[in-house]
């Protein structure tokens, strides 16, 4: 039986690792402050089982990491704590610098002087480091468009385009070769993460496993968080009745990858203590409008309107070659879209209930 501890472990992901890690045996503690955007009772989530040993505190405070390592001697942790919200993170950068960056060292001091380490740190990275990665030319030209400027979303010129205007398509990010470029201050938080770990895990040779997740969704996503979570928000709005406000052009691609896939991913990480760097995706890019017309139909809800909005900082596509993956961890996603999106569907409380709220 190994001890592991999960930053963050009472949010969305944490709550499926967690049954993950203790069906195969592990013992199981959680350091987590119940963020009140996530958790707005301030309450252990139901769906966090009760076998957990659940540390309430702060990853940025000093005095939480004494709290927990004076009682849990964890084998390995898995770093998932982080404030999540890419548009908001531009307005509030202190904020998710404080608890993604500051959050990561303060674990890292705390490790330093404890007289126990852990031989493994797992860290939930994202694809957002990538920014909109790496496109190519008709001709097969390589190039990193970076941010998409204001004035070019003025003009809806949705799509990059090759330096000398001609038309371009996005290439899967791949791990380790797919040079990262965050375009928002959320992304760039979490390649700090990346970093520090990295360093200070070279250093004290402990392993560490960096996975960087897509747009993971499912049961259990806060319904209530409307900074995360697109996929949950749509079908809240459509389970509500109301029309799914598609930004852009409809053509945003997502890789949609459903919760459980992931806790496998982490639980298999931590089964297979190594030095890796994988994506983590279902490996099958969608549009954001496919995404929509399929939850707006499930619901009988009337169809998405594609608006023309957007948001600064968000990219243009996001997808991943998962074959490092498959091969370093077996990693092979099972759910597909369409069953994924039942399942939510069947989980979300009923527009009803949301407007009691
Ligand atoms: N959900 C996704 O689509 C996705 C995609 C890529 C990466 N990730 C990463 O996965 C991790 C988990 O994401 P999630 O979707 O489960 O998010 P979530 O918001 O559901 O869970 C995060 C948990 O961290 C806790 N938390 C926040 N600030 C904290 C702090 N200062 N101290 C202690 N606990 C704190 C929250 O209370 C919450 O329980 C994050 O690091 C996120 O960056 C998520």
């Amino acid at each position: 039986m190994a001890t592991i501890l999960i930053t963050g472990g009472a949010g969305f992901i944490g709550c499926r690792l967690s049954v993950a890690l203790l069906a195969a045996g592990d013992d199981v503690a959680v350091l987590d402050n119940l963020h009140p955007q996530v958790h707005p009772t301030r309450t252990v989530p139901r769906n966090l089982p009760d076998e957990v040993r659940f540390v309430p505190g702060d990853v940025a405070a000093a005095s939480s990491w004494a709290a927990v390592l004076a009682t849990v001697r964890p084998d390995a942790i898995v770093h998932l704590a982080a404030e999540t919200g890419t548009g908001q993170s531009l307005t509030e950068p202190t904020r998710h610098a404080n608890v993604n960056v500051l959050g990561t060292a303060a674990m890292l001091e705390a490790l330093e002087h404890s007289p126990h380490r852990p031989g493994h740190i797992v860290l939930a990275s994202s694809r957002a480091v990538y920014g909109d990665g790496a496109w190519i030319t008709n001709e097969g030209t390589v190039f990193y468009p970076g941010q998409r400027s204001a004035a070019q979303l003025d003009a809806g010129r949705w799509d990059h385009s090759a330096p000398d205007g001609s038309p371009a398509r996005p290439i899967p990010s791949v791990a380790g070769i797919t040079v990262p470029e965050p375009t928002n201050i959320y992304a760039a938080t979490k390649l700090a993460q990346e970093h520090l770990l990295r360093s200070w895990t070279q250093a004290r040779q402990v392993d560490l496993s960096i996975l960087r997740l897509q747009n993971v969704y499912g049961p259990g996503q806060s319904v209530t968080n409307s900074y995360t979570g697109v996929l949950t928000f749509f079908a809240r709005t459509a389970l509500e009745g109301r029309v799914i406000d598609v930004y852009e052009d409809g053509e945003i691609v997502r890789d949609f990858v459903f919760v459980d896939d992931v806790a496998s991913a982490l639980a298999a990480s931590v089964r297979r203590p190594a030095n890796r760097l994988v994506d983590i995706g279902s490996g099958r890019p969608t549009t954001i409008g496919a995404v929509a017309r399929i939850v707006a139909e499930a619901c009988a809800a009337p169809p998405p309107v594609v608006s023309g909005r957007y948001r600064h900082g968000d990219v243009r596509a996001a997808s991943c070659n998962i074959d490092t993956a498959a091969g370093s961890l077996g990693y092979e996603p099972t759910k597909p879209l369409t069953d994924g999106i039942a399942a939510v569907l069947d989980w979300m409380p009923t527009a009803a209930e949301f407007r009691a709220r």
